[in-house]
């Protein structure tokens, strides 16, 4: 049976990713650290502990598995904290990066599907951003996704290895089975806040600023469903096998959603209201944006099944409760 090593595969997308591996016909090897993965999202194929940055379990791992491909989620993912401490943010997401590509390399592994960001394109002059946008980020975060882009590109250049960058807008929703989910500490994410604030985990949800030049006031984001994800990683990797060399594609659903309309979304689900406080804007915010998923539906055949809002945020519900009770 053919095998993915996923590193960050107890995490949020991660795990989604390796349930869509296992339902495609693959084994998903989870190599993770657990220092935000949970142990409990590794259902789907066997499990290695271990860090991106450790060259000797990795070595190990691989040698162990001899995975057809690599899928890598493993990050640091937090932008505030990427502002706070950039070291930390880039001895992971790029040394880390670095070090595992040059693992794959030496295992003989051809082929690495990346999880990259929309944060790579900073602050874009047009929306819906296409994959021709500069990338020009604006913490560190988006730019330890950008320059480890770089390094697969490097690296396919100079060694033949394939690659894809896969730059999601905002992942939003769970597992529609309840398998899987969204679990972060500390959360800072709107809808599960949203969420947390309906269920009184939260005493208020604080809106980052109600006066920018949007509709509403509020800012405007593409929330893709993290199934949907899931499954355009496992089309990229067949894309990959079939023999394109690299490619960079924008996930999401061309759709914008305010900050209002979310908690709208949320008080309809959950048949409570979200307590509102609104704030200063959030530094490095940008005020929108939104994918052009027309490169990711041509290539990928990246048409979303779970492209309402309502359903995002009602499978998110789900999983806080279960999750939380
Ligand atoms: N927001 C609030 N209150 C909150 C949390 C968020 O008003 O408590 C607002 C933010 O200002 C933003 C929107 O809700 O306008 C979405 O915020 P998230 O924190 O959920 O997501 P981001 O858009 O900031 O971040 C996402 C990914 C990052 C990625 C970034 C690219 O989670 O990994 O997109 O901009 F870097």
């Amino acid at each position: 049976m053919r095998s993915v090593l996923v590193t960050g595969g107890a995490g949020y997308v991660g795990s989604h990713a390796c349930k869509a591996l296992a339902s495609a016909g693959w084994t998903p090897i989870v190599y993770d650290d657990f220092s935000t993965g949970h142990r409990d999202l590794v259902r789907w194929g066997p499990c290695e502990e271990g860090d991106i940055a450790d060259t000797a379990r990795l070595d190990a791992a691989l040698a162990r598995h001899r995975p057809d491909a690599v899928m890598h989620f493993a990050a640091a993912s937090l932008v505030g904290e990427s502002v706070r401490d950039p070291g930390a943010t880039y001895r992971r997401n790029v040394a880390g990066t670095l070090t595992l590509l040059e693992a794959v390399r030496k295992a003989g592994v051809g082929t690495v599907v990346f999880s990259s960001s929309c944060a790579t394109y900073g602050r874009p002059d047009r929306v819906p951003i296409t994959e021709d946008s500069p990338q020009r980020p604006i913490n560190p975060y988006g730019a330890s996704k950008a320059m480890a882009e770089r390094l697969m590109a490097d690296f396919g250049a100079a060694y033949g290895m394939r690659g894809a960058a896969l730059r999601y807008f905002n992942a939003a929703g769970a597992d529609p089975d309840g398998e899987a989910g969204e679990d972060h500490e500390p959360e800072t994410h709107l809808i599960p806040r949203a969420l947390m604030a309906a269920a009184g985990l939260l005493s208020r949800l604080d809106v980052f600023g109600d006066d920018w030049a949007t509709a509403d006031g509020t800012c405007i984001r593409d929330y893709v469903h993290v199934s949907d994800l899931a499954r355009w990683h496992v089309a990229a990797l067949d894309r990959l096998a079939e023999g394109t060399p690299f490619l960079a594609l924008n996930l999401g659903t061309g759709r914008g959603r305010s900050v209002r309309e979310v908690v709208a979304a949320v008080e309809r689900v959950t048949g409570r209201t979200v307590p509102l406080a609104i704030g200063p804007r959030r530094d490095g915010d940008p005020p929108v944006l939104v994918a052009d998923p027309g490169r990711a539906k041509d290539i990928l055949g990246a048409t979303p099944r779970f492209a309402d809002l309502e359903t995002m945020v009602e499978t998110a519900w789900r999983w806080l409760r279960r999750r939380r009770s």
